[in-house]
């Protein structure tokens, strides 16, 4: 029996069994019902196999991988924050802009501001090109509302984006991003707002399957990001958080209590942080691109990560703050030179890992039989070259569900 479609001539970094990659050379990969059916080397295909199947992609010697997943990005806004990377260099600290009223805060004024179709198109753009780099699965949080409808606006922004591209969306919740300028000094009620209003609201309307909070000294401290939690656990909601960015606040541990899919950031996770991580299920995101944009020093564990044994995804946090990036081939690049992540492990924060931060490893993330066939492929000689390009971009096309996307 044929398959739908046959890919055959290419290389095959599966990112699953054996080796840094996976790597099967000289491989083919059998496609049905979306699905990826067979894959190996091409010698061990039958003839049946290449006579009857619908389609054979002949790939000319490329790499294949698993389509890359950005588990973490704030993908939907409105409006650039280039005014305050200007005040930056000439001074200024992201902590000091924050707290003087912009920051984040620029941002909800321009999402409270833009009409639904106009935060969809500036959205679309930066969808798009994540779809040039081979992105088939796209997480996006809310976070620049800080009320229910703006909320609701960016979440259904993203569901649209996912309705209308051949792109993967899972929405999170992220109402405790920031303290709107409504509730200053009143952050325990904005908070009580985000737990009996927003968090039942959104659930009932399945708008988001996650909730994320952001807990810092500039944003949420951990007892309000309990109550989120609790909220969100409650409705039978997921959590992620944003933790020890700027300072070690225990957010990791925290999350951990409640089982939290990733913990992202983690420049200034403790001792104790990494050991709740060592123990627990919890993927640690690294975000290079937000510690390159904001000249952070402070680097994130990675030797004490991957000693423990911690799965380490990475992503863009592509937003207008501090990661204004929709490469994440620029991102793997800093990972491996920033952060001292090896190549192999660059392309599994893209791909297996990214599936665990975002609950999906069963589904995605690797190439193996029974696993949906989203795929990129690339015009490469070794898989190490997407991590050692700086602003290159390699991607060819990619496979969504089986089906090459436009
Ligand atoms: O992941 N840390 C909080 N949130 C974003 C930044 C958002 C912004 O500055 O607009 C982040 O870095
Ligand atoms: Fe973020």
């Amino acid at each position: 029996m044929g398959f739908d479609s046959l890919l055959l001539d290419c290389h095959l970094a599966t990112m699953a069994g054996d080796g840094a990659y996976g790597e099967i050379r000289d491989g083919a990969l059998g496609v049905r019902d979306g699905r990826i059916a067979w894959l190996g080397p091409a010698s061990e295909l039958t003839q049946d196999a290449l006579e009857n199947s619908a389609q054979v992609l002949r790939l000319n010697g490329v790499w294949v991988t698993p389509g890359l997943i950005d588990c973490h990005t704030h993908l939907v806004y409105a409006d650039s924050r280039a005014g305050e990377f200007e005040m930056r260099l000439n001074g200024a600290s992201y902590a000091e802009i924050a707290r003087a009223g912009g920051g984040i805060l620029n941002t909800v004024k321009a999402v409270r501001e833009a009409s639904p179709d106009e935060l969809y198109v500036q959205s679309l753009k930066r969808a798009r090109q994540m779809m040039l780099f081979g992105v088939t699965t796209l997480e996006i949080k809310s976070g620049y509302g800080l009320d229910l409808d703006n909320e609701l606006k960016m979440l259904r922004v993203a569901r649209r984006l996912g309705e209308s591209l051949a792109l993967k969306v899972c929405p999170t919740f992220l109402g405790a991003h920031a303290l709107p300028p409504e509730y200053r000094d009143r952050p325990d009620d904005y908070i009580s707002l985000v737990c009996s209003e927003m968090i039942p609201r959104i659930a009932e309307l399945g708008l988001a399957d996650t909730v994320d909070a952001f807990c810092e000294h500039i944003a949420f401290s951990r007892e309000q990001t309990r109550r989120v939690f609790e909220a969100a656990r409650a409705k039978g909601l997921k959590v992620k958080l944003h933790a020890e960015q700027l300072s070690d606040q225990k957010g990791a541990i925290l999350a951990i209590e409640f089982g939290a899919l990733s913990c992202d950031h983690l420049e200034y996770i403790g001792r104790d942080g990494i050991e709740a991580l060592a123990g627990a299920k919890t993927v640690a995101v690294l975000l290079p691109g937000a510690f390159y944009f904001l000249g952070e020093t402070q680097k994130p564990p990675v030797r004490a990560l991957r000693d423990a044994g911690v799965p380490i995804a990475i992503s863009t946090d592509c937003n207008p703050g501090s990661s204004p990036c929709t490469s994440p081939l620029l991102i793997m690049n800093m990972a491996c030179v920033l952060f001292g992540l090896t190549p192999a492990e660059a392309l599994a924060g893209f791909t297996s890992n990214a599936a665990k931060a975002l609950g999906l490893q069963d589904e995605l993330g690797t190439l193996e039989v029974g696993k949906k066939a989203d795929m990129a492929i690339w015009d490469i000689t070794a898989p190490a070259e997407l991590s050692y390009g700086m602003g290159h971009n390699p991607c060819q096309m990619a496979l969504k569900h089986g089906v090459v996307r436009g």
